[in-house]
């Protein structure tokens, strides 16, 4: 009983001891790939493993203050948050947002206001990745040219796990996705939608 009760302790410590040690890793890491890509950003945070960003040449990051990637973490465990900005896309963050394990790719417009929550596993699209003339498709180039439209996520937002943001759709203020839904039209303020493709459940916030 003892021998057990002190084993778990040491596993604890060594479990506490690595996750400390990675996640200095990755900030410093995180900090020099903005540094790099010369992103204007506040205090960020990360851990869990490497965080993927890649912007192209014309692309623009902005990163509010107190932003949270988390990676591998709770309910996003095993995966890792990923920020892909393609062509003259802008992707905005504001500031105290929490981002766990989640996939961001912006082709042109995504801004993401304050307090915001996404939930681990969700992915955050403004195009369509492919082209939808299945002639078009056939063709690398032409395969390319996708339709897009900006996303917007205001302030206070809370989107739940394993949901998906389509383009072109805003997320009004204070209002909550429920888990595993397919948000593809936009949502007002102080509701909650959910499923796919999402639709109303209820007003929120009501004073
Ligand atoms: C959205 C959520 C917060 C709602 O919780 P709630 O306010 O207690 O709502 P209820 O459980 O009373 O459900 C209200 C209605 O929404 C529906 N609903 C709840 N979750 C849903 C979901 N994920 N998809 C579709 N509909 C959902 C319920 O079936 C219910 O429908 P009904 O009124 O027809 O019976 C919760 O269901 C949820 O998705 N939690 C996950 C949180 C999460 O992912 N956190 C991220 C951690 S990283």
């Amino acid at each position: 009983m003892y021998i057990r009760k002190f084993l778990k302790k040491i596993t604890v410590g060594f479990y506490f001891i690595q996750r400390v040690i990675i996640q200095h890793f990755c900030k410093a890491w995180l900090n020099t790939i903005l540094f790099l890509y010369n992103v204007p950003h506040g205090n960020v945070k990360t851990g869990g493993g490497i965080f993927r960003i890649r912007i192209s040449r014309k692309g623009v990051l902005k990163i509010g203050d107190n932003v949270n990637f988390a990676n591998k973490w709770e309910v996003g465990y095993p995966l890792k948050s990923y920020i892909r900005i393609k062509g003259s896309g802008v992707l905005t963050i504001g500031n105290n947002v929490g981002i766990n394990s989640s996939l961001i790719f912006c082709d042109n417009s995504i801004t993401i206001g304050n307090h915001v929550h996404i939930g681990g596993g969700c992915k955050v699209f403004d195009n369509d990745f492919h082209n939808m003339n299945y002639m078009d498709r056939r063709d690398p180039v032409l395969n390319g040219l996708t339709k897009t439209s900006p996303v917007v996520i205001e302030d206070d937002v809370f989107i739940g796990t394993s949901s998906i943001i389509c383009k072109g759709v805003t997320i009004g203020a204070r209002s909550i996705v429920a888990a595993g839904s397919v948000v593809t039209k936009s949502i007002p303020h102080d509701e909650m939608w959910g499923g796919n493709p999402a639709k109303f459940i209820k007003k929120i916030n009501i004073q």
